[in-house]
């Protein structure tokens, strides 16, 4: 896509918003308790903002939120754009580029995802501390240096201040959390088990289908990031008749929602006063 259809969307949602936030979130399952908490919203349709595509998955609404978060302003995608929807790597992380033309700073994370470290449970918090990444990368393709440089580094893609802040803070409010890496793959078939269990002795700990391709543009762009997944299932045993369900995971999601949003509220009203 074009520098022009970047600022096309950015200058659509200067213009629309109340007030530039430094902040951006990306409400994935997982995190839908804490949209509902941003305060006198401006909501706006994916379908007005040029050239951003519809939102299609389970679970994932298709709104660009702007308002307050416990006081901070805020800019929040209800619903994400997937891979494996269909839409080209540019298009699933177009709403990423457009937030730091519009000011982001900082990107909040979530998602649901698979188990794959056999001591984590349906339920479970885990902070994203690295990612192995096994989607097409985003960034390839001429370099959009108004963005970014040509390679990126990686070493430290999830930000190890704001992983320590939200190990405190979970601390403090009695949420206990894990701490681990997120595989990223197309799906949209859930894995076999033969699968999951390579990606556990490569070095993951949970899995799923979103999130790094944001990460990945995020960093090139400078954005600083912190990352959550909601633990939905067990991908490390399959006992009698088990199977991967997508409603199931849905719901795993929304049970975790609310101690997930506490630490995001808190972490945003911290980094908001530093
Ligand atoms: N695999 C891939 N993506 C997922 C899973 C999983 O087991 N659970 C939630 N998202």
């Amino acid at each position: 896509m074009e520098m022009k259809m970047y600022h096309e969307a950015a200058d659509f949602l200067l213009k629309r918003l109340p007030f530039k936030a430094k902040i951006g979130i990306i409400l994935g399952s997982g995190l839908g308790e804490l949209g509902n908490k941003i305060e006198d919203p401006t909501i706006i349709p994916y379908s007005e903002i040029p050239n951003f595509a519809h939102s299609t998955a389970i679970g994932h609404k298709g709104n660009f939120i702007c308002g307050k978060l416990g006081g901070v302003p805020v800019v929040a995608m209800q619903g994400r754009f997937h891979y494996y929807e269909g839409y080209p790597m540019e298009r699933v992380t177009f709403p990423v580029r457009v937030m730091k033309l519009i000011g982001v700073e900082t990107l909040f994370v979530s998602n649901a995802a698979g188990g794959i470290n056999n001591t984590y449970h349906v339920g479970d918090l885990m902070i994203i501390r690295d990612h192995i990444n096994n989607l097409p990368n985003p960034l390839i393709g001429p370099n959009m240096g108004e963005f970014g440089v040509r390679f990126p580094d990686m070493t430290r893609a999830y930000d190890r201040d704001l992983i320590a802040r939200a190990e405190r803070i979970a601390k403090e409010e009695n949420i206990e959390v894990r701490k681990g890496v997120y595989v990223g793959l197309t799906g949209p078939s859930y894995e076999t088990p033969a699968e999951y269990l390579f990606y556990q002795r490569v070095g993951g700990d949970a899995i799923g289908m979103s999130t790094v391709p944001e990460v990945l543009v995020a960093r090139h762009a400078g954005i600083r990031v912190f990352g959550m997944s909601v633990i939905t299932n067990e991908g490390w045993h399959f006992e009698g008749d088990y199977t991967n369900d997508a409603q199931e995971v849905i719901d795993a999601a929304n049970a975790a929602s609310e101690r997930m949003g506490r630490i995001f509220q808190r972490l945003i009203s911290e980094i908001a006063e530093a």
